[in-house]
Order: C-alpha cells, then sequence, then structure tokens
C-alpha cells in the first residue's frame, strides 16, 4: 500500500492543520466502469470496480457545532462551516461535496452534534472521470458516520452522498459511482441493479487472464454540472414516458425502442437499451472466466455512446481506435461523457497501444494523454479508530 493509501500523509496534515492526532481515518477510492454507461439514473444495471487511488479523511469531533474542512490539494481554501447554517447552495468548489454529505446527515435526523474536522488528502486524478467528487462524499459520509456512531449500512450512506451531490452540490448524478466506491470487493467488479439496490460481485481479474485494464486520461476535462449530461437525463425521461414506461430499464427490446417517432429521443433509448443488455452479458461471460470476450461488448458500448447517445468527444474518440488498431481486445470512453478517461482491455504487455494511442494524440498537436492500469480494488476502508 502506498503512504497516501495508508493515511500517512492525511493523519500528518491533520495534526498541521487542527493540531494533535485525528480520531479515525477512512480511505475512500475512485472507480472505472467496466461497463453500463448513463444505465443508472435509468434504473438499469451497472458494473462498475474500485480503484487503488483514492481520498482519504482524517477526522476528529469538536465541540463547536462547526464543520472543519481542510484539503492538502488546496491549503488556500479552509472551510470553516457552523452545521445549522447548511443550505443548498451556500458552499461552492470542493468542500460542498462534504459539507452536502453532513447536510444530507442532518436531513435524515442525525444532526452530527459538536460537527467535525476533516482533514482530506486524494491521489485521484480531478476531473479525469474517475468519481473523485464521490470519493470524498464516501471518505466523509464514513468519517461523519464513524465519529457520531451512527452506524448506517453502506447502501443507506451511498444513497446520502449521491444525495449531497444532487441537492447540495446540484449535480443531478446517478447511484453508481458512490456504490462503487462503499461496497466493491478487490478482485470483483460490482454488479449493481439500479432499481433494486442488489448487488452481486463479479470476478474480474486481468492479471490472471494475462491482460491488463488500462485507463487513458484523455486530458479532456468535464464538467457533469455543464447541462449536457442533464439533458441527457431530461431525454430518457421523455423516451421511457413516451413509450409509457416508469423508465428505460423496463424497454426489454431496441425493437421497443424503435417505436419512438422523434429521432433523438429514439437514439437514446436505444443506448440504454443495448447497453443494459451487454452489462448482462458481460457479467455471463466474466462468470464463465471468459474476461477477452468482454473486449467486443466494451468497442460497441463505445459506438453507442458515440453514435446514440452522442456524449464522446475527440479524444475519446481517437484514443479508442488507436488502442483498437495496436491490439487492444477492446475499449471505450468511460464515466458521463465529453472528457475524462477511456478505458482499454489489452495485452498484459500494453505497450504498444499506449505508444499507438501517444503518437495519435502527438500527430494532432494534443498534449499526451496520461496512462495507468486500473488494478479492481477494495471499496471504503477504516486507515484507524472507529468500530467498522
Ligand atoms: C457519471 C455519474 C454516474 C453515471 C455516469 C454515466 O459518472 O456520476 O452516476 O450516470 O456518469 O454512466
Amino acid at each position: 500500500m502506498s503512504d497516501a493509501a495508508a493515511g500517512g500523509p492525511a493523519e500528518r496534515w491533520f495534526g498541521d492543520c487542527f493540531g494533535g492526532r485525528p480520531e479515525q481515518v477512512w480511505r475512500a477510492p475512485g472507480r472505472a466502469n467496466l461497463i453500463g454507461e448513463h444505465t443508472d439514473y435509468n434504473q438499469g444495471w451497472v458494473l462498475p470496480f474500485a480503484l487503488d487511488l483514492g481520498v482519504t479523511v482524517a477526522a476528529a469531533r469538536r465541540g463547536d457545532g462547526v464543520l472543519a474542512i481542510r484539503s492538502r490539494q488546496a491549503p488556500g481554501a479552509p472551510a470553516d462551516l457552523p452545521l445549522a447554517a447548511l443550505v443548498p447552495g451556500a458552499v461552492t468548489g470542493w468542500a460542498a461535496y462534504p459539507a452536502g454529505v453532513a447536510w444530507a446527515l442532518r436531513q435524515a435526523g442525525h444532526p452530527l452534534p459538536g460537527g467535525a474536522s476533516l482533514a482530506v488528502d486524494s491521489d485521484l486524478p480531478q476531473g479525469a472521470g474517475l468519481s473523485s467528487s464521490a470519493a470524498l462524499e464516501c471518505a466523509a459520509a464514513l468519517a461523519l458516520d464513524g465519529l457520531h456512531g451512527l452506524g448506517l449500512p453502506r447502501p443507506e450512506l451511498a444513497t446520502l452522498a449521491q444525495q449531497a451531490e444532487n441537492d447540495f452540490v446540484g449535480v443531478p448524478s446517478g447511484i453508481m459511482d458512490q456504490s462503487a466506491s462503499l461496497l466493491s470487493r478487490a478482485g470483483h467488479a460490482l454488479l449493481l441493479d439500479c432499481r433494486t439496490g442488489v448487488t452481486a460481485d463479479v470476478p474480474l481479474d486481468p492479471a490472471a487472464a494475462e491482460l491488463a485494464l488500462l485507463i487513458v486520461d484523455t486530458g479532456a476535462r468535464h464538467a457533469l454540472g455543464d447541462g449536457r449530461y442533464a439533458q441527457r437525463r431530461r431525454e430518457c425521461e421523455q423516451a421511457a414516458a413516451r413509450l409509457g414506461v416508469a423508465s428505460l430499464r423496463d424497454v426489454t427490446s431496441p425493437a421497443e425502442a424503435g417505436r419512438l417517432a422523434d429521432p433523438v429521443l429514439r437514439r437514446r433509448a436505444r443506448h440504454v437499451v443495448t447497453e443494459n443488455g451487454r452489462v448482462r452479458q458481460a457479467v455471463t461471460l466474466l462468470t464463465g472466466g471468459d474476461l477477452a470476450g468482454v473486449g467486443a461488448l466494451l468497442y460497441a458500448s463505445h459506438a453507442s455512446l458515440r453514435d446514440d447517445f452522442e456524449v464522446s468527444w475527440p479524444e475519446a474518440d481517437v484514443a479508442v481506435d488507436a488502442a483498437m488498431a495496436a491490439g487492444a481486445l477492446g475499449a471505450r470512453m468511460m464515466g458521463g461523457g465529453f472528457g475524462g478517461s477511456a478505458l482499454a482491455l489489452v495485452p498484459a504487455g500494453w505497450r504498444a497501444v499506449t505508444a499507438a494511442i501517444t503518437a495519435e494524440f502527438a500527430r494532432r498537436g494534443w498534449p499526451p494523454p496520461a496512462f495507468f492500469p486500473a488494478v479492481p480494488s477494495a471499496g471504503a476502508f477504516r486507515l484507524r479508530g472507529g468500530r467498522r
């Protein structure tokens, strides 16, 4: 475990900011998503996994009713927020995520008396589509839950963290990222049925298959709050309403989606229906030990996100096509879209793929992308103090 993952820098940062030692230290990972994109808010299926990069929160109770938050990545922007004054819109920037979690916990009837001091440290790149904000929410949620002895079940913490993001920060994201951060198991992807909340651990061990899952941070930055993500959500709701179903989860065949007269809504619905199908096929393949077979599904997912859902971006398309041409078994854009990272399933010695992508970026005069292997890792865990 790296020093960051072991919590050392976060503990020292706590001492620098607040003096003394933290009572509890929690770490929540970022996530990659193997497959199942833009299906979560359509009550469908997703198959993400936790990364070994994440956010660490070192925390202690206070007595003055203040939520004091210090980020090692933003040392010039301390936040001291009286809990009683937390209302949606009152906090902006990175501090809104942990503050939103405190707000959501209080809304749910947990007043967090006395407040808390949170020292935050992260080794996740921001804006890369790896859910650094969900990781921050989840680490803060576990710390506040732990410090105040609430003992809330993790699926409930995931819902509260999503509420923080939706209603306090104002980003209309689904439940996938928080669930992946809180519920994943090492060596597995997390199959989540976003309607029922039922989860299953699906074996995902690329190294055992002499393969690797490679994250390509394309360098293009996205913002879920910029309106295009929300627009996709609205289009999906409209499509479901016109088809007379509660959500696109209930549309079981592409032919049914084909009944929509509006060509845009028809394409959006077709993506969601076919993507839900791909998630279930991927689970069948992985359960049968055929990770290589998932490659074709990844590329089909990319084509669907690019052509039907229209959320891909030029750097992702170039990275995916270059990866495929250089021997990747599959590749696709990942996350909400319009920027961030792609994911490629590649042979274990993946230099040919990274060299090919880098060359294509250079040919276009784009800054070089960053690469790192995505290792399916454990969901959030406690590093120090507390009961679990
Ligand atoms: C973002 C959101 C998730 C999900 C994905 C798209 O990561 O936070 O809830 O909707 O986009 O699959």
